[in-house]
């Protein structure tokens, strides 16, 4: 398939998008969080491509976009007091909000589920592409399954071109990690995948919310996933990533003397220049937001760099920092050293 590249996301760019999502086809698109591989979430059979196009496995739902809070009554068979105040203050924006889900959510958006994660897109782009199209739009992260999520245009065209009918460049993603996925399924709000709204701005609005354990920690082979997402392993570049747990002191003793192949640190800003191996930083160790929006991209970068090991500073667990290190962790397949 010859991929149509959009290499700026003028309103005639957006219009034909739209066209190609109407007759079924898929398109990558923006938001400000990662990009979307995004399909008419109302047509199962373009639904399946998405998964087709991503090798994405069959278990694992999609997120349906809405570009209006009206849109979302249609999809869900209930709209809670709670959902609206979330919507309200978090939408547009990086939220996602699990309700039970109504009739005419096709089967494969869900993965059979009986719920539905709906999300607003502040991004104009993503906003305009759902408004012209008419339709809700399923979109998951416009990756290769398994690979770090796109957080440009350039990674979306290297993991999907040939594969989907088009990409419309709208620059490079504000968030850089995907949306905050809240359940409002359960007895009580529940975050399944920590993201661009901490739990602390959660909380604020709605008061008391649970975190998942696969948050933070590996699920037993037994466990059945609240967010199938979450079970897989995620975001990795070919290197092995560890996350090394300490303070730079010691995360530096420990880096310069393993041994292995290729081996990189993974650090905040400034610190590289007190390392004598390869490096790459991802933020200011302070700023969980610039780790967040930088993340992606440097592990793209690992792989372009030939990172054998990488050596990553783990960040801290509040705000951002929790949407930081769950994908690490997840980019790590669960490997943390104590320093
Ligand atoms: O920021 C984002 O959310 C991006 C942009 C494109 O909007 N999308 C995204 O989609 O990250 P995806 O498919 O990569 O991740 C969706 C996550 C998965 O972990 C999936 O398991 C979970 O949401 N999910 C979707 N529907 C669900 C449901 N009904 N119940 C539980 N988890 C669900
Ligand atoms: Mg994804």
């Amino acid at each position: 398939m010859k991929t149509l590249i959009f290499d700026t996301a003028t309103e005639s760019a957006i219009k034909t998008c739209a066209e190609i999502i109407k007759r079924g086809g898929l398109v990558g698109m923006p938001t400000e969080t990662v990009y979307g591989l995004a399909a008419n979430a109302l047509n199962g059979k373009a639904v399946a491509d998405i998964f087709k196009a991503k090798g994405r496995p069959q278990d694992n739902p999609l997120i349906v976009h809405i570009s209006r809070i009206d849109e979302l009554y249609p999809l869900v068979s209930e709209v809670p007091e709670t959902a609206l105040r979330l919507a309200k203050a978090f939408w547009p924006g990086p939220l996602t909000i699990i309700l039970p889900k109504s009739d005419i959510i096709p089967d494969e958006v869900t993965a059979g589920l009986n719920t539905v994660a709906v999300r607003m897109p502040s991004h104009p782009v993503a906003r305009r592409l759902i408004e012209l199209c008419g339709v809700p739009l399923a979109a998951p992260s416009a990756n290769s399954s398994g690979l770090p999520s796109p957080t440009t245009a350039e990674h979306v065209i290297r993991d999907m071109d040939g594969k989907i009918d088009a990409i419309l460049n709208g620059g490079a993603c504000d968030v850089g990690v995907e949306s905050t996925v809240i359940s409002l399924a359960g007895k009580k709000p529940r975050v399944l995948r920590p993201g661009g709204i901490s739990p602390e701005e959660l909380s604020s609005v709605i008061g008391e919310v649970e975190i998942d354990p696969a948050v933070l920690s590996q699920l037993r082979a037994e466990e059945v996933a609240a967010s199938p997402g979450m079970k897989y392993k995620h975001y990795s570049p070919k290197a092995k990533v560890y996350i090394v747990q300490g303070d730079f002191e010691n995360y530096k003793r420990y880096v310069e003397a393993a041994e292995s192949e290729n081996k990189f640190a993974l650090c905040f800003d400034g610190e590289e220049k007190e390392l004598t191996l390869p490096s790459l930083t991802y933020g200011h160790a302070k700023s969980p937001k610039e780790q967040a929006h930088r993340l992606f991209n440097a592990l793209r970068e690992l792989d372009d760099l030939g990172a054998g090991t990488v050596y990553a500073r783990s960040p801290e667990l509040s705000g951002m920092g929790l949407a930081v290190y769950n994908r690490l962790l997840r980019a790590a397949a669960f490997d943390i050293i104590e320093v």
